[in-house]
């Protein structure tokens, strides 16, 4: 399985901006698998629900299309974050999308610190797909806190992890490893770089997106630079 991730430095509420860089950087690229960071278009530190709300979408908006136009030109499948909007509700979404549009999305389940005031908890159960023969699971960013969701994935059936990130805390990178070797799966941290002041927050993502394999072993450098990497395995 040819797998990419795209490590971004969004800016934030410029989707069109964000689009665009990830093009860029995609350009001549083809993968079985291409994962982009949590929130990748829309930027992560927001100051209130309508905020989010208004930079969300359903699966017939803006954010799946560019992904649908990226996945016919790569020929991968893409999981990446977005804010998935339904009924008044935004949740913090990963979507699975292919060259023929929208599969499904995972929706997050441990919301970190202030993303409980305008996210909505997950309310979708976990499951996995099946991308060129291999079964992927989905999760995103601080769900690596909790042993549960990549060892349920795991029992599962999966044996990739697609881990679309916006990762601010340090620890991330080695939790990965425990992960990894604890469940014997290969998973992809895709991370984003930049700093976000926002209200009151004020973040500095760590970059360190990060292929880890089933034994442990860490795959790719731990850059803090806008980069596309690519893995076989
Ligand atoms: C995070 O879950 N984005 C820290």
């Amino acid at each position: 399985m040819k797998i990419v991730y795209v490590q971004t430095n969004p800016v934030f509420g410029e989707k069109k901006q964000n689009f665009n860089q990830v093009e860029s950087m995609l350009q001549g690229v083809s993968a079985d698998l291409i994962v982009l960071p949590e929130l990748f278009a829309t930027g992560y530190t927001f100051t209130s629900k309508e905020e989010a709300f208004a930079l969300g979408e359903d699966h017939k908006g803006e954010t799946i299309a560019f992904l649908t136009q990226m996945a016919q030109k790569t020929g991968a499948t893409f999981v990446a974050g977005w804010i998935e909007n339904e009924n008044d509700c935004c949740y913090n979404a990963a979507a699975v999308v292919n060259a023929d549009g929208f599969i499904d999305s995972y929706r997050k389940l441990n919301l970190f610190n202030r993303e409980t005031l305008w996210f909505s908890p997950g309310n979708k159960p976990l499951k996995t797909y099946t991308i060129s023969g291999v079964e992927v699971g989905v999760m995103i960013c601080f769900d690596w806190y909790f042993p549960e969701i990549t060892r349920k994935l795991t029992q599962m059936g999966a044996s990739v992890i697609a881990h679309p990130s916006n990762l601010v805390l340090p620890n991330c990178p080695d939790a990965m490893v425990t992960r990894c070797l604890e469940n014997r799966i290969f998973a992809i941290t895709a991370n984003r770089i930049g700093n976000e002041k926002r209200g009151e927050d004020d973040f500095t993502f760590i970059g360190k997106s990060q292929i880890t394999a089933p034994g442990g072993a860490i795959l790719s450098n731990r850059y803090r630079i806008c980069t596309t990497q690519t893995f076989l395995f």
